[in-house]
C-alpha cells in the first residue's frame, strides 16, 4: 500500500496523474463513464463505508453508465492534491476536512474556529442547516468545485506520546501536529503549544520517529492510523468538531441531467446517513480497542480554560470576515438550544 501510495504521489506531483486515471479502469468494451472518488481513511473507516455504500446505490440506479470507482488511503495523493484533482476534473469526488478548504475558500474559516460548536447536537443541527451550510458549500464554485454534503469527524482532542494533557499549560514546548490551515496554527499558538503542520498521511511516522511530541484528532487516528501504538495519552479538551466534506467537480455536477442529478443527491445523503451511522459505532470500538489494546489513557481536564484561550479567534474571524456573522449568530441559536452538557 505504501509503496502504491508513494507512486500516486509521485504522479499526482507531476501531473501524470490524470493521464494514468484516463487510461486505466474499466476497459474492454465497457463503456460506461469512470466516477472516481478519492480519500485519505482506511477500507474500515466509516468514510469509505459510507462511500461504498453511495458506490452500489448509483450503479443500483445507473449502472449501466456509470462505474463508481473509491480510492481509500491517499492513493490520489494528501487531500490537498485530491482537492485540486477534484478541481481540475481529473477525478469528480474527494473527502477534504474542512480545515484544508480555508486555503480554498475563507468561508471554510468559520467551521474551523474552536469551541465554535456548543454540543455534537447544535453541531449536526448546524450542519444540516441550509441556511447555514449553503453559503460556505457554494463558495469555491468559481474554484471549480463545491461540497455536496458533509461527514461527521467527531470531536478533535490533544494525544501525546507521553505527557498528559491536563490544562492549556501542559502543552508548552510540545511540537503537536496540526492539520495545514491558519486557523490551526493560530489555535495551537494561542495554546501554547509548538504547531508543527503537516499531511495526515506523514503523522504516524513524524509520532514514532519523536518528530513531534502529539497530535490532535478524533479517536479513530488512534486506531485506524495506529497513533495510539505511539502516544499513550488522549484528553478530552474538546477543541474542535470539523467536518469532512464531500466535495464534487462542478462540471461533473452541472452537466448531470436532471433526473440523474436527482439520484446522485439521493446518494449524497446516503453517504451522510450511512457515515454517521457507522461513526457511532466507530468511535465507540475505537475507544475500547485503544484502552484495552493500545494501552491509551483517556483524560477529560476541565475545557474551559482551553476554551478561554481560543475565545479572541471568534472575535478576530467575525471582525475579518463580516459576511460569516450572519451564519455564526445562527450557530449561536443552536448551541443556545443545545448546549454543552458539561453546562
Ligand atoms: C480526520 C479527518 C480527515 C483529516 C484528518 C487529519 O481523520 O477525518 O479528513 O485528514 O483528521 O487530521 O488530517
Amino acid at each position: 500500500m505504501k509503496q502504491c501510495r508513494r507512486v500516486l504521489a509521485v504522479l499526482v506531483s507531476t501531473g501524470l496523474v490524470a493521464a494514468v486515471l484516463s487510461g486505466c479502469g474499466a476497459g474492454g468494451g465497457d463503456k460506461r463513464q469512470i466516477i472516481r472518488i478519492g480519500h485519505n481513511q482506511a477500507t474500515d473507516h466509516p468514510t469509505n463505508i459510507a462511500l461504498m455504500a453511495f458506490e452500489e446505490y448509483i450503479e443500483e440506479k445507473l449502472g449501466d453508465k456509470y462505474n463508481v470507482e473509491v480510492y481509500p488511503s491517499e492513493l490520489l495523493g494528501s487531500q490537498t492534491d485530491m482537492v485540486q484533482l477534484t478541481q481540475t476534473g481529473a477525478i469528480d469526488f474527494c473527502v477534504a476536512s474542512n480545515s484544508i478548504l480555508e486555503t480554498f475558500s475563507q468561508n471554510y474559516t468559520l467551521f474551523n474556529l474552536p469551541y465554535l460548536f456548543a454540543s455534537a447536537e447544535a453541531y449536526h443541527k448546524s450542519m444540516d442547516d441550509p441556511e447555514i451550510v449553503e453559503p460556505i458549500f457554494e463558495s469555491t464554485k468559481q474554484a471549480g468545485f463545491e461540497a455536496v454534503t458533509w461527514i461527521d469527524a467527531g470531536t478533535r482532542n490533544f494525544y501525546t506520546v507521553s505527557t498528559q494533557i491536563e490544562a492549556p499549560a501542559d502543552l508548552k514546548g510540545l511540537k503537536i501536529r496540526v492539520q495545514q490551515s491558519p486557523t490551526n496554527v493560530e489555535m495551537m499558538s494561542l495554546l501554547g503549544g509548538s504547531a508543527t503542520p503537516m499531511g495526515f498521511g506523514d503523522v504516524y511516522t513524524a509520532l514514532q520517529s519523536k518528530v513531534i511530541d502529539g497530535a490532535e484528532n478524533n479517536e479513530m487516528a488512534l486506531t485506524s492510523n495506529g497513533h495510539g501504538d505511539v502516544c499513550k495519552y488522549y484528553s478530552y479538551d474538546m477543541h474542535q468538531m470539523i467536518p469532512d466534506i464531500l466535495i464534487g467537480n462542478c462540471a461533473f455536477l452541472d452537466e448531470l441531467p436532471e433526473e440523474e442529478r436527482e439520484i446522485f443527491e439521493e446518494g449524497f445523503l446516503l453517504v451522510n446517513s450511512v457515515e454517521r451511522e457507522e461513526w457511532v459505532k466507530a468511535v465507540e470500538a475505537a475507544k475500547e480497542k485503544a484502552q484495552n489494546e493500545q494501552g491509551v489513557t483517556f483524560l477529560y481536564p476541565d475545557t474551559k480554560p482551553f476554551q478561554e484561550i481560543c475565545e479572541p479567534m471568534h472575535v478576530d474571524m467575525l471582525a475579518k470576515y463580516p459576511d460569516l456573522s450572519p451564519i455564526y449568530d445562527k450557530i449561536q441559536e443552536y448551541n443556545a438550544e443545545y448546549p454543552s452538557e458539561a453546562e
